[in-house]
């Protein structure tokens, strides 16, 4: 996918930006055949905050002459960009060039008088645009265009992937449909931004940073926003050496252990969330959890959030993985569809239980990228002797290194096709000695179970923990005979090919529906009914025999 094609092109936007917004976009793009250089993660995610903190989010009325309202904001400073989008009314990310232009629009802006409620006056970046005189601007005023921030309907899905010309083709596709655009990606950095004002209240070196899929290549459209808390750089020193005989440091106030320490600073946090947040709702702080976190939704955005505080290993994953989807364009068009496959067939779950989570998902194929002949990915041990002494990365003990310059990493030699590996992962799923042996991604090889879990995946940085020790042998089992079907379809079609012409359900469109319709499917193939007509059946067998959406990605 071309990162034009992922723009929202909108009036005022000049070539300049555009190729701007391209090289900044947060995933690099990928593909052995691709050689233009490929920004580093810290570099994207620094450019990307850096840009967070220039934007503002204004709610506005729904007959909106966009000439005006650009015209109106630039009495502020230059805009760099900006677009709109739909989420209980009309909402514009506006983009200026420079910071100060935000606390200008501030100076000019007043907290509302409320008749018998009370605001609590909280200046963030969040507006309301009023029109002064409505009656002036109606009904003739162009519709502004909207960026979608929502994944594709499951009916618009089966269409498009009917209609693709090769199962490489439904892969591309599915991942073309499902990734984060450039304006939803935006929109994250930004609601990250906006609870470090809140956050930094309390903290004013704080940073809230994303991780996880928002940030690491795989997420999808309706993913939740991890977030966590940065204290990280509170109190360092920035001369390294201090003169005298003296050493000062601050008074603090002490607590038992890092975990309470953690639990008392959420917990401020989310109240503050809570009683100050626009926009903020429905804050639940969650303590006790291994990982303590305050979960909210940002209504303005439709995010869910989920922040957490000294996640620093968490954020090194998310790298991790960044790296291994930028290195091959079939890497992520791979996890994406598995990801689909796995949700479709309810593997994977918004509800914390005995499922596998798409963080697991996601090592499984990587770790059989590896074992591909030749390659397709490096083994982390790779990885880390490729790194020099400016990688070098030790967090909380844990030797968390490898190199950082995705441009140092050679290409790999192997041509197989998406077909093939879609087959082939279902197939070396279907049959690995899940009860002896551990799936390792540093070593890439498979190594012996440390502990009994039905599941065991090491966790590349804190290597004596198993990232899946949550799945019971059941949903293990679950995922095998899945697997297995899903790579009997596939040789079953490989055999007997439909022709993509006649748009019957084919390839990765079968494998996403879930097994009861699969079979009133093969029943209505023989039936010639058009495939809109036939897709449209067919979701609605779904809908009656089953409560799952095979693409409902909410909290996913
Ligand atoms: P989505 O399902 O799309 O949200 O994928 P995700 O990768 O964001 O997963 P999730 O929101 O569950 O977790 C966020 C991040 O936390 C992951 O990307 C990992 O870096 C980390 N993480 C999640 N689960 C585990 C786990 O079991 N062990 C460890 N060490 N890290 C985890
Ligand atoms: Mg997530």
């Amino acid at each position: 996918l071309h990162p034009v094609h992922r723009l929202f092109s909108c009036p005022g936007t000049v070539a300049a930006d555009v190729k701007k917004e391209e090289q900044s976009s947060g995933i690099a793009e990928t593909g052995s055949e691709d050689r233009t250089p490929k920004k580093r993660f810290s570099e994207v995610q620094k450019e990307r905050r850096e840009q967070a903190q220039r934007t503002v989010l204004i709610h506005c009325p729904n007959k909106i002459s966009e000439k005006k309202f650009l015209k109106y904001l630039s009495q502020h400073g230059s805009i760099n960009n900006h677009f709109f989008y739909e989420s209980f009314g009309l909402y514009a990310v506006v983009e200026f060039c420079q910071k100060e232009s935000v606390a200008s629009l501030q100076n000019g802006t007043r907290t509302p008088s409320m008749g018998t409620e009370a605001a609590i006056p909280f200046r963030s970046r969040c507006f309301n645009l009023k029109l002064k005189n409505p009656s002036n601007q109606t009904s003739e005023q162009p519709c502004v265009s909207r960026s979608n921030q929502s994944p594709p309907s499951s009916k618009k899905l089966f269409e498009l992937l009917c209609d693709a010309e090769s199962i490489d083709d439904q892969l591309n596709t599915l991942l073309k449909e499902f990734q984060l655009t450039e304006e939803n990606t935006k929109l994250r950095y930004f609601t990250c931004s906006l609870i470090e004002d809140i956050a930094a209240a309390y903290f004013p070196d704080c940073a809230v940073r994303p991780f996880g899929s928002s940030v690491n290549g795989f997420g999808k459209l309706g993913c939740d926003l991890d977030m966590f808390l940065d204290l990280d750089d509170i109190g360092k020193v920035k001369e390294h050496k201090t003169l005298g005989n003296f050493l000062v440091e601050f008074q603090v106030k002490n607590v038992p252990s890092e975990r309470i320490a953690t639990q008392k600073i959420l917990s401020v946090i989310g109240e503050c969330l809570d009683h100050f947040g626009p926009g903020c709702v429905g804050v639940q702080k969650i303590l006790n959890a291994r990982c303590p976190l305050v979960r909210f939704s940002h209504q303005a955005s439709g995010f869910q959030c989920d922040l957490t505080t000294n996640n620093r290993i968490a954020l090194k994953s998310s790298e991790l993985l960044y790296i291994y989807g930028a290195l091959d364009s079939r890497v992520r068009a791979l996890v994406f569809s598995i990801r689909c496959w796995a949700r479709a067939h309810s593997l994977t779950s918004s509800i914390p239980g005995a499922w596998i989570t798409n963080f697991s998902l996601t090592m499984m194929v990587i770790f059989f990228l590896q074992r591909r002949s030749p390659p397709i990915l490096p083994t982390l041990d790779y990885l880390k002797s490729l790194a020099d002494a400016e990688d070098k990365c030790i967090i909380e003990g844990h030797n968390c290194t490898f190199v950082c310059d995705l441009n140092r990493i050679k290409p790999s030699g192997n041509t197989e096709t998406l077909e093939l590996l879609l087959k082939e992962f279902f197939e070396y799923f279907g049959n690995f000695a899940f009860n002896k042996n551990s799936i390792n991604i540093r070593q890439g090889k498979e190594q012996n179970k440390p502990e009994t879990s039905p599941l065991h995946i090491q966790n590349p940085f804190e290597t004596s923990l198993n990232i899946s020790k949550n799945v019971s042998q059941s949903q293990l089992q679950k995922f095998v005979d899945l697997a297995r079907e899903s790579a009997w379809i596939l040789h079953q079609e490989g055999n007997d090919h439909p022709s993509p012409s006649n748009s019957q359900l084919w390839g990765l469109a079968t494998l996403l529906l879930p097994s009861v319709a699969k079979n009133m499917s093969q029943a209505k193939r023989k039936r010639k009914k058009p495939a809109s007509e036939r897709v449209k059946n067919l979701l609605e067998s779904i809908k009656s025999s089953s409560t799952e959406n095979p693409t409902n990605t909410s909290g996913t």
